[in-house]
């Protein structure tokens, strides 16, 4: 027996839906507030278990960790240590990398498990993290195990590291190395997701004195120490997205509350050529679809391009559009694992390699089917909102990680969608 997700799909969705805070900002924030000689306080942390496992990390490494309401929390890393953090935990999330560059720049040392998180087909190198360390003037080794230390006796200091690919992770995670670093650092051909501008933005409200994030040249002159404060998460750029395609697959209208229109501008663009209606205010916004879904083609590509983490959502929408569409994985090697389950749903695509053909079908119909991980299962919903009849959806732990009460949500906008206890594959009922 195990928890899944059953949808009974072809119903439209209708309401309204208030976005939580970004998955892919909280979990560099929570390790940075490491840097921080006092105490955090975060607001509009997302209920998340990537982000609950991440605190549960610098909690066990002995920062104090106090939630004064559901989305806010104070981190006190005044006595936060280097020696033996929790490396089982560590694994459960790739993000915990971040974890590397926070303990190098406070503590000139990191022992870090080699990070865990989404599987979706291709390999997940931090050469590029180890790259930026070592151009600081650490020293990394790979240990027994699976861990990987850096180390810089003599401390770090700031230089100029080209990315000859743009990347995220070493991004924000150099940016954390190099904040309490002696001298100035150039980041260049850094990425510019929303999520590294919100990194940046809390550590200089900790007294940090970054400049030029959200471009594609980020300097960080060092600083000798960050102080506590207040910082307010900004709104999931991605889950906002998944919710907009799922109208657009479902037909309707939803009105999202708490977004941050220039983040979605790439989604929204795309909803649009597909045939949906987009009306923008200041920090909400409403995607309506009544007509037909129109085909349209989308390449995946680092910010502002269209992001790689909403290409299995807007797969949906193109099976049912008139016409074949084709997507193109422009960041990751391989992202097309879930067209599988779309297969059983009747669903008419053709991969090869980095591109997929989508050829729109009538109707898509439900059918069991596995969420191989976060993002993919957030498609698996929306396929199954979508479909004619009963989806059941296993491994339901990958959605979890990053989607705060997506089941809730989409109850409350019209969908008949619940969490239930079923035998697994094989399993006598
Ligand atoms: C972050 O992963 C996100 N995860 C991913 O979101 C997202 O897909 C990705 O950025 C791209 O936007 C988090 O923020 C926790 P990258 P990250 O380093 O940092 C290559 C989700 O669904 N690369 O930007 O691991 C890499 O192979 C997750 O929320 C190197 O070659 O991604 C890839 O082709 C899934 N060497 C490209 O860069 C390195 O050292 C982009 O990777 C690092 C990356």
């Amino acid at each position: 027996m195990s928890k899944k997700i059953m949808i009974q799909g072809g119903k439209p969705l209708n309401g309204e839906i208030n976005i939580s805070g970004a998955k892919n900002a909280a979990v560099a924030i929570i390790p940075a507030a490491i840097l921080v000689d006092g105490v955090c306080r975060l607001e509009n942390i997302p209920n998340i278990v990537d982000v609950m496992v991440q605190l549960d990390i610098v909690k066990g490494m002995g920062a104090g960790v106090r939630f004064l309401d559901p989305t806010t929390v104070e981190i006190d890393a005044t006595h936060i240590g280097t020696d033996d953090p929790p490396y089982e935990l560590m694994r459960k999330l790739r993000a915990s990398y971040y974890l590397m560059g926070a303990l190098l720049s406070r503590y000139n040392k990191a022992e870090v498990a080699m990070p865990g998180g989404c599987n979706f087909g291709g390999v997940r190198p931090i050469d590029l993290h180890i790259k930026g360390f070592e151009a600081l003037g650490a020293v990394t080794s790979i240990k027994e195990g699976g861990f990987v230390c850096v180390e810089a006796e003599n401390g770090l200091e700031g230089k100029t590291i080209f990315l000859d690919v743009v990347s995220v992770g070493a991004t924000m995670n150099i940016m954390l190395a190099a904040t309490l670093a002696k001298g100035t650092t150039t980041i260049e051909n850094a990425a510019k997701e929303p999520h590294i501008v919100d990194l940046a933005n809390f550590l200089n409200a900790m007294g940090a004195d970054i400049c030029g994030a959200g471009t594609d040249v980020i300097k960080i002159h060092g600083v000798e120490k960050l102080h506590g404060g207040t910082y307010s998460i900004i709104p999931d750029q991605i889950e906002a997205g998944t919710y907009m395609a799922a109208v657009a697959a479902t037909g309707g209208s939803l009105t999202l509350t708490n977004i941050i229109p220039k983040h979605l501008e790439c989604i929204s663009t795309k909803l649009i050529e597909m045939g949906a209606d987009v009306e923008y205010t200041d920090d909400t916004v409403r995607v309506t679809r009544t007509g037909p879904l129109h085909k349209c083609n989308i390449k995946t590509l680092p910010y502002p391009g269209f992001p790689t983490d909403m290409q299995p959502q807007m797969a949906i929408p193109l099976c049912l559009a008139d016409g074949a569409s084709v997507i193109t994985e422009g960041v990751w090697d391989s992202r097309f694992r879930y067209v599988d389950e779309l297969r059983k749903m009747g669903a008419d695509v053709h991969v090869d390699g980095k591109v997929a053909v989508f050829n729109g079908v009538p109707k898509l119909m439900g059918a069991p089917v596995t969420a191989y991980d976060l993002r993919a299962g957030a498609a698996m919903i929306i396929a199954g909102l979508a479909a004619h009849g009963e989806t059941v959806i296993s491994d339901t732990r990958h959605i979890e990680r990053g989607y705060d009460d997506i089941v809730g949500k989409l109850q409350s906008v019209g969908a008949q969608i619940e969490y239930v206890e079923m035998p697994d594959e094989g399993e006598q009922a």
